[in-house]
This record gives C-alpha cells, sequence and structure tokens, in this order.
C-alpha cells in the first residue's frame, strides 16, 4: 500500500522565510542552508529572485546563493518569477529554477501583479533560457485545492494549467495547497482526475498547514501513488500575498510519520532536529512543528 521510498523537497530557506518578520541574516541563512546540507536531504529551496520590496526577507538571494557550500547529490533550486530573476540565477551556482503561477486569476495578480494569460508566456522564456543554460525547471501550481480571495477552485481549471506547462517543459509540477484548506477527499479527488492524465512521478504536492490536514493530506497522496513532498522544517512559512497562510507541513512531522512507517527518506532525522533547533533561536519563537518541541522538551 505504501512506498518503500519518498523524496522530501526542503523549502524551508525559501517558502519558510520569505514570510518572516525577523530578517535572518546571510550569514546565519547560509549557515542553517550548509546545515541543511549534510542531513541527507537531497533537495533544497535556497532562496526567490523575486523583487526584494515584494519579499523583503529573501532580499539577500544573490549573496545566499553565492555563498552556500554545494554538497554532492544535493540539488540547490531558487524561484524565479521572471527574466530579471533569472538572470541572476544563471549568474549564480543555483542548480534547478522554479516557476510559480496561481490557479486563481485574483491570487496570481495579487503575487506576481499579473493575468494568468500575461504570466504564460514570461514563464515559457523563462522555461527555454534556463534550460538553454543548463538549468532544470520545475513548476509550482498555487490556490489548487482553494483561493483566500476567490474561494474554490475547478479542478478541470487545474488540469488545463498542468497541461499547459508540462507542454511547456516543466519536468515536475508540485501542486501547492497554498492556504491549506484542502481535506484527504479533495486530494484524492484531485489526483484521480490528474492521474488520467500525467503519471504520478510528475507531481510533488506542496502542503501548508493552516487548518492541520496537512499530514493527513500527505496519506491520501501517497494512496494515490504520490511519492514527492515539500516541506519546511519546523513548519516555518507562509506566502505574504495568501492572508492568514501559515507554514508548510513540517519536514521533522513527515520524517517522523513516514520513517515510523518503513518509508525511506535518506534524511537524518537527529540531525534535522539540531538544524531546526538552530533557525528556532534565530527566529526567536517557537515554531509549529510537533516533533521539535517534543525534542526541545527532552
Ligand atoms: P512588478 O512590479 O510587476 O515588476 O512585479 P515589473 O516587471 O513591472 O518591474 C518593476 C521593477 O521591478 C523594475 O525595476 C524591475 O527591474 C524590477 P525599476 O525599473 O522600477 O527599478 N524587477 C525585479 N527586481 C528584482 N528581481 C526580479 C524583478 N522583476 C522585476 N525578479 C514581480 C513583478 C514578479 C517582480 C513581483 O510581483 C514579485 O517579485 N513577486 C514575488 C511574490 C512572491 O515571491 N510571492 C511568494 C512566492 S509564491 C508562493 O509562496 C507559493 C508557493 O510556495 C506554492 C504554494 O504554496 O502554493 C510557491
Ligand atoms: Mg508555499
Amino acid at each position: 500500500k505504501w512506498p518503500q521510498a519518498v523524496t522530501i523537497k526542503e523549502v524551508g530557506p525559501r517558502d519558510g522565510l520569505q514570510n518572516e518578520k525577523t530578517f535572518i541574516s546571510t550569514k546565519d541563512k547560509v549557515k542553517w542552508i550548509n546545515q541543511l546540507s549534510r542531513t541527507g536531504l537531497s533537495y533544497i529551496e535556497v532562496t526567490s529572485f523575486v523583487h526584494p520590496k515584494w519579499i523583503p526577507a529573501l532580499a539577500d538571494s544573490e549573496q545566499v546563493a553565492k555563498n552556500i557550500l554545494r554538497e554532492k547529490g544535493v540539488t540547490y533550486a531558487a524561484l524565479v518569477p521572471n527574466q530579471k530573476g533569472l538572470e541572476k540565477v544563471i549568474e549564480s551556482n543555483i542548480d534547478e529554477v522554479s516557476v510559480f503561477l496561481s490557479v486563481s486569476e485574483t491570487h496570481n495578480k495579487k503575487n506576481i501583479n499579473k493575468s494568468i494569460h500575461d504570466t504564460l508566456p514570461i514563464l515559457k522564456s523563462v522555461i527555454d533560457d534556463a534550460k538553454c543554460s543548463g538549468k532544470s525547471v520545475r513548476g509550482y501550481l498555487s490556490t489548487v485545492f482553494g483561493c483566500p480571495y476567490e474561494g474554490d477552485i475547478s479542478y478541470g481549471d487545474v488540469l488545463k494549467l498542468c497541461d499547459e506547462l508540462f507542454d511547456m517543459g516543466v519536468y515536475e509540477l508540485s501542486l501547492g495547497d497554498t492556504i491549506g484548506v484542502a481535506t484527504p477527499k479533495q486530494v484524492e479527488d484531485l489526483l484521480t482526475l490528474l492521474l488520467k492524465s500525467f503519471p504520478a512521478e510528475k507531481f510533488a504536492m506542496h502542503f501548508h498547514n493552516t487548518r492541520g490536514t496537512a499530514l493527513a493530506n500527505v496519506i491520501a497522496s501517497l494512496e494515490a501513488g504520490i511519492t514527492i513532498f515539500d516541506s519546511s522544517l519546523g513548519g516555518l512559512g507562509g506566502c505574504p500575498y495568501a492572508p492568514g497562510a501559515s507554514g508548510n507541513v513540517a519536514t521533522d512531522d513527515l520524517l517522523y510519520m513516514l520513517h515510523k512507517m518503513d518509508i525511506h527518506t535518506g534524511v537524518d532525522l537527529k540531525e534535522l532536529h539540531k538544524t531546526a533547533a538552530f533557525i528556532q533561536e534565530k527566529i526567536g519563537r517557537p515554531l509549529s512543528s510537533h516533533s521539535l518541541l517534543v525534542e526541545s522538551n527532552k
């Protein structure tokens, strides 16, 4: 029933930090990413090359990307909204570009200041040029289970945009429950539809844990055959352009559950807890993950 192994994509340094009021210094970001690189994670999204006025917490993306120590076997990714962001990535030692788009017209406009129609050609040119420069490209689709502005989302619209983004050449799509509204029933319904058209290996799931349903949604995704999950250490995070959005499913809670289910991740949970303690201290408040709380009370 369960897969033997899953891939964890750590998005803490990007999704986790982008919404934090406390500015984490470049030195500490680099230190944290270097620690994460030594936990057995094979994928880390390290920053965003977006406008610093829109996301001040990641205004030092170039410095972060330049100074991290690259560990063999780890893919280092960064979020990129347009050509301007891509120019900076090409000069950096980032391996992979993540492009992003929302299924909700209003969220897309609030997040990147453009309609979906006007965003698609921009993504196409970013994807083409990134690939020409030897970078792999992953895509995010946001608000697939619901939008803070528009409410319910049509799964037909999700399918259409998956089609367009795969056609444009992303190798994988991460389906974002941006505001953490999804339930296992919704996950099953959406994946049943999408997996009629695409193989399960083409999707990652990106659950925010706003209403505490993220781990339940992971189980529903595993049952549908998904084996790639985005998560954020300690449960850090949220989208600043989605009011009320809170962090991703906590990497440490996810690992605790998967390892106890004999599902292999290749990540050392003990080492991960140490790096969670480091970033928790820098953030200056307890993070939301449960397994970290248990560790802190030991
Ligand atoms: P805009 O204002 O429409 O940009 O912002 P523009 O193209 O009109 O340019 C205006 C100025 O910005 C120009 O400078 C550009 O050079 C500059 P000026 O000539 O005025 O001096 N500019 C840039 N500067 C730095 N980096 C760039 C860049 N692009 C233009 N890349 C823009 C459009 C996309 C830039 C802006 O809306 C933006 O940065 N948005 C990012 C929002 C964001 O990062 N949101 C969070 C990430 S998405 C998320 O969290 C969801 C996800 O986790 C999945 C899920 O949970 O569902 C992925
Ligand atoms: Mg997110």
